[in-house]
């Protein structure tokens, strides 16, 4: 996963491409490869990538949109997540555009039995598009979002994670040797409650990509647990614990 720490900082959404410039067979190839090496959150859950001209789609942007399906399982949205934002920072390496595109809609609902989950949208962009300082990111405070002692480095890239809306609903709490994750419910968003619910799971597991991501580049050995369910009456969700072996 470290292969992607610098793509972190540099990666964007991208609603414009150039019309001039078209995804070529090769980048096709490139893509589908690396689809097949995504490295799941859980390797239990089935999941399946296809790619579609975005005409097949009510995307109202890109050339491309890939689009995710997947088994039923408690961690569906978080996989899916975690999986396809490998390739949302994979697309940033070889010049190619792309933006999570949570509203637009397909009217193939099922691949191979799994149901269909999400899309990014994808085209050929200048190298100009991409971000060259975090400060160019539009976050919330990062005291807002992460209580406790962690490597501040680690803090200030794992935030800088794209969410639905921007709405940033990970709350971190951290000791030197371990965090607890949570999905806040109550964050400010135009979403409705059930929307605003689904995307932010997938948001989360975007989010633990990027966590991911950092621990691998700082050589920080762990290991993660999720709990059974993510149903709770709290405003908090426990959505993972990541403990650090010293
Ligand atoms: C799960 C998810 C769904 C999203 N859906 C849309 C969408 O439907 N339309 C859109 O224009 N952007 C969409 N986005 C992009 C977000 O608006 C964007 O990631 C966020 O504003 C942060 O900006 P950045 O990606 O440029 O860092 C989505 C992002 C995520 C993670």
């Amino acid at each position: 996963m470290k292969s992607y720490y610098n793509l972190l900082f540099k990666r964007r959404s991208i609603r414009r491409f150039d019309p001039s410039l078209s995804v070529s067979k090769e980048e096709l190839a490139l893509i589908n490869q690396k689809i097949e090496s995504l490295i799941p959150l859980n390797s239990d859950i089935k999941t399946a990538f296809k790619i579609v001209k975005s005409e097949e789609t009510t995307a109202k942007f890109g050339e491309y949109c890939i689009m995710a399906y997947s088994g039923e399982h408690p961690m569906k949205l978080l996989n899916i997540g975690y999986m396809l934002e490998q390739l949302d920072l994979f697309f940033v390496s070889i010049n190619i555009g792309a933006c999570w595109y949570g509203m637009a809609k397909t009217k193939e609902k099922m691949l191979d039995g799994l149901v269909y989950v999400i899309m990014i949208a994808f085209g050929k962009v200048t190298e100009v598009s991409y971000r060259t300082s975090s400060g160019e990111f539009n976050r919330k405070n990062i005291t807002e979002l992460w209580q406790g002692d962690f490597n501040q480095d680690i803090k200030n890239a794992a935030i800088l994670a794209p969410s639905a809306c921007n709405s940033q609903p990970w709350r971190i709490e951290s000791t030197e040797s371990q965090l607890s994750i949570y999905r806040k419910k109550s964050v400010r968003t135009i979403m409705t409650p059930r929307i605003r619910a689904y995307f932010n799971m997938i948001d989360m597991g975007i989010f633990l990509c990027f966590i991911d991501v950092l621990f691998d580049y700082y050589q920080i050995k762990y290991q993660k647990e999720f709990p059974s369910t993510f149903e709770s009456n709290s405003d908090l969700v426990k959505i993972a614990t990541y403990r650090v072996n010293n």
